[in-house]
């Protein structure tokens, strides 16, 4: 049943939003999989031009066709690792070489560290906030001299409702997720006068191809949208009001938006996408 509420939920609303993107120039930051490439097919599906950067050839690959089908009026693969900022630089400079400016990005890759705060070493917080948050950090830096030469800008950083209602075992996690939505709030702040926009969007549980292998893990049919909730409420204690897991066609056409010229005066905002909690 919950595998085919997420395909009725993604037959039902498309992904064409006139979000005003055509021809723009997009970098989606963690693209081929998950809440980035639900994003990323809103963006292509709208007419802009889209590149997805991740580690793996082969998903670059096969994401650049999946949008160019979708209505991308361009569509690239940028092959690196955010925690190797030469690597960051190369993409960014494929980028300027190729459309001369940038007017969105979204940084969807979060840190993959687990564990409570006795169970985590030096090096466990060095690596949650080296991909976590410098990461972003590093993406943003390589992205501004490119967003100042487009006529608007719009930065979506993807944080996580655990800031808010925290876990034990996600301590590191969690951490460098605040920190994300603190540097989120300043840059917001220090941009405003170039009219850069720049806001978090902070997911619940959704579906993706990350959330699977924790919930194969622990025996859970990561397509059944209700038994992954189950488990959330058995694992860290945090149900949403729903009675299910979020699909990632349901949270990429929110990303989208916030990153759109369709929004005009939202920055600084922490925008929650959870499926109902007590925080807003
Ligand atoms: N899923 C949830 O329920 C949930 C809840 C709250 C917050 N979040 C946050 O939401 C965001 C998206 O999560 P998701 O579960 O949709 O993502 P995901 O399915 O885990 O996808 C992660 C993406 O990031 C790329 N990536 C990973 N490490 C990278 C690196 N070192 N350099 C460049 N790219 C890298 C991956 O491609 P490669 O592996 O090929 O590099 C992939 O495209 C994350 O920030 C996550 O922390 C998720």
């Amino acid at each position: 049943m919950a595998s085919s509420v997420a395909k009725s939920l993604t037959e039902r609303m498309g992904h064409k939003m006139d979000l005003g993107l055509a021809g723009a120039t997009v970098v989606v930051q963690g693209g081929t999989q998950g809440m980035g490439r639900a994003a990323a097919e809103c963006f292509a599906a709208d007419g802009a031009k889209v590149a997805v950067l991740a580690r793996t050839r082969a998903d670059l690959d096969k994401t650049v066709v999946h949008l160019l089908e979708r209505g991308a009026t361009d569509a690239v693969g940028l092959r690196a690792d955010i925690t190797r900022p030469d690597e960051v630089t190369a993409a960014f400079d494929q980028v300027r070489d190729r459309w001369g400016e940038l007017n969105i990005l979204v940084n969807a890759t979060g840190p993959n560290v687990g564990g409570g705060f006795e169970d985590l070493t030096d090096a466990d917080w060095f690596a949650a906030v080296d991909l976590g948050v410098l990461g972003m950090v590093r993406c943003v830096r390589a992205a501004l001299p490119l967003m100042r030469s487009a006529d608007w800008g719009r930065i979506v950083n993807i944080s996580a409702h655990s800031t808010k209602r925290q876990t034990a075992s996600l301590t590191a996690y969690t951490a460098a997720k605040a920190m994300v939505t603190s540097i989120t709030k300043n840059l917001s702040l220090s941009l405003a006068k170039d009219e850069i926009l720049v806001n978090t969007v902070s997911p619940g549980s959704f579906a993706s191809e990350g959330l699977a292998r924790w919930a194969t893990g622990v025996d859970i049919d990561p397509d059944d949208l209700y038994a992954v909730m189950r488990g959330i409420k058995e694992h860290f204690g945090h149900p949403a009001h729903l009675p299910r897991a979020g699909a990632t066609s349901e949270i990429g056409p929110v990303i989208a938006f916030v990153a759109s010229r369709r929004n005009t005066y939202m920055t600084g905002a922490n925008v929650n996408v959870d499926g109902g909690s007590d925080f807003c």
